[in-house]
């Protein structure tokens, strides 16, 4: 089963607006020269950037701009919120939901994320859906059904054609910055999970289709180990993805 190989690169908060276009036209340019390879690359700075990002991207097949979050609503009195429509018109076509960090600083919950992956279904943008346990969890041994109950609980209400369009990107949260990646099995046997779990309930030919990405620590050091399991089909890279030769190494990984 061929399914979308896919890397993200998650900048968080991080890039002034001349950062952020130097970092964007290096990897424009490393791509249009070295890649060969049938990879999606999808960038995702801060909303201040997603226009200079499009615009410096172009329309280089493969290679796409994404949100960082969007809001549960459609629009409104919403202070400081960007909804996924307003993300769409500048171009975006992905927008990464629920990552640990917006989970826990901004305590959104299961419930509140199902309405962003509507909101951003909605505006045919194709949600990055992050799910992983801390490391309390994973001492604890319960890190699967944790991260089944991630997925049950915020995506498990939406009909078969919907599920379809989603990306999964696998995180724990212990791996997150930290330095320390998971180990290549351990990913593969979590991503195993996860594609068993969607299969449970939408059946195993659309949960062969859904691109399960890892995240945490992911460098060039380490891809192509990471890679090279079954179940892994790319990374949501942080750290690495703001450095252009790192993060192009990660694409080559493949
Ligand atoms: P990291 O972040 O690669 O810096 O660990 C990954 C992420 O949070 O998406």
């Amino acid at each position: 089963m061929m399914r979308k190989k896919i890397v993200a690169g998650n900048w968080k908060m991080n890039c002034n607006l001349e950062e952020g276009q130097k970092l964007t036209s290096e990897i424009v340019n490393m791509i249009r020269d070295e890649r060969s390879k049938d990879v999606t690359v999808v960038l995702n700075p801060p909303y201040v950037h997603l226009l200079s990002v499009k615009k410096l991207i172009g329309d280089i097949p493969g290679l796409s701009v994404g949100g960082q979050n969007c809001s549960d609503k459609d629009s409104g009195a919403y202070t400081g919120e960007v909804s996924a429509k307003m993300l769409a018109s500048f171009g975006a076509t992905y927008v990464i939901i629920g990552h640990s960090e917006r989970r826990e600083h901004f305590k959104e919950d299961n419930k509140e994320l199902t309405d962003k992956v509507k909101q951003a279904l909605n505006n045919d943008l194709t949600p990055i859906f992050c799910c992983g346990e801390s490391l309390d969890i994973r001492e604890a041994g319960t890190h699967e059904v944790f991260v089944k109950e991630q997925l049950s609980e915020s995506l498990f209400g939406l009909n078969d054609a919907d599920f379809a369009r989603l990306v999964i990107a696998y995180e724990p949260i212990w791996a997150i910055g930290t330095g320390k990646t998971a180990s290549s099995d351990q990913a593969q046997e979590m991503h195993a999970a996860i594609r068993e779990h969607i299969a449970s309930q939408y059946g195993q030919p659309i949960a062969n289709t859904i691109p399960i990405l890892y995240g945490g620590s992911c460098k060039p050091e380490n891809a192509e180990e990471i890679f090279s399991k079954s179940d892994v089909d790319g990374g949501l890279i942080g750290g690495a993805s703001l450095k252009s030769r790192d993060f192009m190494d990660i694409i080559q990984s493949f």
